[in-house]
Formats: C-alpha cells, structure tokens, sequence
C-alpha cells in the first residue's frame, strides 16, 4: 500500500475503534450487579431529658421555636442531631457491637418527615476494619429509602454503591432501629 492510503486507514480504523468504545449510553444501559452485599443494624437512643448516660444522639442544633431537649413540633423543621451509634449484625441492641454509626440527621422539611442524613460505619472488629461513608435524603415515612454509599477506606477502601435503609423498630421518640441492606458495585 501506497503510505497515503496507508495513513487514511490508519486514522479510519482509529477513527471507528475510539468511537464505538467511547459511546457512553452504553455504560449506562449495562445492568450490575453488586460485587458485594452487607446487612447492618444500628440503634438511636434520643436523649429526652433524663437518659443522658444512655442517650447515643443528641438535638444540638433547634430552631427558636424549639428547643434541645424535646423534637421540635411541624416535623422536627430544623433540629440537627448527633449520634454515635452501636451496629450489629441483627436486630438485637444486646447483641455485641462491631462498629459505630457516627454523624449526624437534619430533619430538613415542615410539611412531611422528612431528614438529610450524613455518617460513616466505623468499623474496629475481627469482622470488619475501615469505613463507610453514606450522605442522602431519608423520607422516613416511605418503607424503604436508598441513600448513596459515597466512599470507604480500609476494608472498603475507595468503594461505592447503594445503602437501603428501613425502619426496623420505632419506639417513640427515645430509640428506633435501622436496617442497612448495603449494596456496593464498587469493591477493590
Ligand atoms: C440505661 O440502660 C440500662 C440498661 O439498658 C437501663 O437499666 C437503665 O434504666 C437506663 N437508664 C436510663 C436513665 O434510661
Ligand atoms: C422544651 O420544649 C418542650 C416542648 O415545648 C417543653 O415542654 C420543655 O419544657 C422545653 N424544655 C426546656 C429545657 O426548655
Ligand atoms: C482498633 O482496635 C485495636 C485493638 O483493640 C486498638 O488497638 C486500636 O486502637 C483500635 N483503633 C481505633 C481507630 O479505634
Ligand atoms: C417514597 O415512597 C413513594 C411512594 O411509595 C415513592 O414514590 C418514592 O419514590 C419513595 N422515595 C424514595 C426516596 O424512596
């Protein structure tokens, strides 16, 4: 072949092999499944004025129509609280902790419950080591709410995914219990 002709396929073929490979839509389309799944519980002792000993979250920020002891009315509009939770691997708040839920929920609209929700899964056991950041919004009235899984280090290092969390007890405004059904599509 002539070295014209040559070069013209050349940049024909290039042309053809970067365009097709470089189609986004079609990482998008791809169905994935999860390289890995978890199942956490975790539990929220609300200080309600006289249980600061046992209390695992506190209101510290309130609106001037409320105050830090009590939830504020119109869906607690305004309170951010603490918490440094225990986790364990089911439902049982006896049962030994093997890590901490620590950040923070804001509850972040009037008409409806709703809440924003920041934390990370701290873990230091034989089972796990490292950490699992979350951050999304929580209408806690739906059943189920997926909020993203936004990182890790350790054990889960650099991972990512979905967390999908559900109200596994309510007990009125002193302890409720989450169940966490982590899928991460991110595992190194
Ligand atoms: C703290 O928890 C213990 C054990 O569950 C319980 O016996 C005690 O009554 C609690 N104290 C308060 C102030 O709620
Ligand atoms: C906080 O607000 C609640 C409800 O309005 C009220 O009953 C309580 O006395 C207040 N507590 C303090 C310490 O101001
Ligand atoms: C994790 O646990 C080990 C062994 O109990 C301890 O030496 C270490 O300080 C702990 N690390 C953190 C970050 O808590
Ligand atoms: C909450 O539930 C409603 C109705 O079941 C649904 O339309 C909505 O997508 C859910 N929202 C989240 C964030 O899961």
């Amino acid at each position: 072949m002539e070295p014209m002709r040559l070069i013209s396929t050349l940049l024909l073929f290039l042309l053809i092999t970067t365009g097709t490979s470089s189609i986004p839509t079609n990482r998008r389309k791809r169905v994935r499944e999860p390289c890995k799944r978890l199942v956490f519980y975790f539990h929220d002792i609300i200080y309600n004025g006289h249980n600061s000993k046992n209390a695992t979250s506190a209101i510290v920020g309130a609106p001037s129509w409320g105050n830090k002891t009590i939830l504020a009315t119109q869906n607690h509009f305004g309170d951010v609280v603490v918490f440094d939770d225990p986790i364990t691997l089911d439902n049982n708040l006896h049962s030994p902790p093997i890590g901490r839920a620590q950040g923070f929920y804001i509850y972040d609209k009037k008409e409806i419950f709703t809440a924003w929700l920041g934390f990370s899964f701290v873990f230091n056991s034989t089972h796990h080591k490292g950490s699992i950041n979350f951050a999304g919004a929580d209408p806690l009235m739906n059943k189920t709410r997926d909020i993203s899984v936004i990182g890790g280090t350790g054990d889960f290092f650099m991972t990512r995914g979905v967390a999908t969390l559900s109200t596994d007890a309510f007990e009125g405004e002193v302890y409720f219990r989450l169940r966490v059904d982590i899928n991460l599509y991110e595992c190194w």
